[in-house]
């Protein structure tokens, strides 16, 4: 039977891929039929996912990848092209933390994650888009944050990117529709990673209080809707900020 998101052979780069959120969205676009890139910068939690998912070892294309260093994307996107023959579905996954206050916050800290979390999705769309134009079909998706819609204390560099990354989201979205191209953000609320893991248990327990539905997201509440995002039947979607927060911002 035919795979019912129409992700059958289609060729996927996901980036940030060796754990958490990137993790879950590989397998589950592999569960439906589709090819993967699997991009990091962590080489060796890569190698551990492809000892761990014997199912990805002869088919999916291993990319060690900085995503905020253009040649390292160019290069990644160019072997996707070269071993896959066409690059269909970009997810921006790769994302970091570097919390302070605003005054305590260093200028580094900030220009690292804004670098990874923003510039690191515009390099990528920007290589993708060139490869996606060739088949007039493509999917971009970019996974931003609740922060960037709402603000959180301790996270100015990481909000702003996010945020950032709405802007990018809607840029694309214009620039590309007409390629046939369309460009989403999903906004996650708090999924359960190691991101999160090391938030203090006062914290985690302020958060629930304002989480209408009362539970922690999962990684596959994300997974889920990147693969309805990038499925055949989400062509009229585009430009838009999907929510995945269990209401926690309306
Ligand atoms: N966990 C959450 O609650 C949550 C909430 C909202 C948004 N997000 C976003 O979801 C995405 C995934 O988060 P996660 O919780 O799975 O994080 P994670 O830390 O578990 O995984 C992030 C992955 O990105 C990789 N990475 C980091 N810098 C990179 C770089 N420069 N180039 C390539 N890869 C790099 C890491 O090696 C890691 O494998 C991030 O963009 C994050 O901001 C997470």
């Amino acid at each position: 039977m035919a795979d019912m998101f129409g992700l059958e052979g289609k060729a996927a780069l996901i980036t940030g891929a060796a754990q958490g959120i990137g993790y879950g969205i590989a397998c589950a676009l592999a569960g439906h039929g589709a090819k993967l890139a699997l991009a990091d910068i962590n080489q060796d939690e890569l190698e551990r996912f492809f000892q761990q998912e014997p199912q990805f070892k002869d088919s999916a294309i291993k990319l060690r990848m900085d995503v905020s260093n253009a040649t390292d994307v160019v290069n990644g996107v160019d072997r996707v092209m070269n071993e896959f023959g066409s690059l269909d579905i970009l997810v921006n996954n790769a994302g970091i933390v570097k919390d302070a206050l605003v005054m305590r916050m260093k200028e580094e800290d900030w220009d690292r994650v804004l670098d990874v979390n923003l510039k690191g999705a515009f390099l990528c769309a920007r290589a993708a888009a060139r490869a996606m134009i060739k088949s007039r079909w493509g999917r971009i998706i970019n996974i931003a944050s609740v922060v960037g819609q709402m603000g959180n204390p301790g996270q100015a560099n990481y909000s702003a990117a996010k945020a950032g990354l709405i802007g990018l989201t809607k840029t694309l979205a214009k620039e590309l529709a007409p390629r046939g191209i369309t460009a989403n953000a999903i906004t996650p609320g708090y999924i359960e990673t190691s991101m999160t893991a090391r938030l203090e248990k006062n914290i985690k327990d302020e958060m629930l209080k304002i989480i209408p539905l009362k539970r922690f997201g999962s990684i596959e509440d994300i997974a889920f809707m990147v693969t309805v995002l990038a499925s055949e039947q989400a062509g009229y979607i585009t430009g838009q900020v999907i929510p995945v927060n269990g209401g926690m911002y309306m």
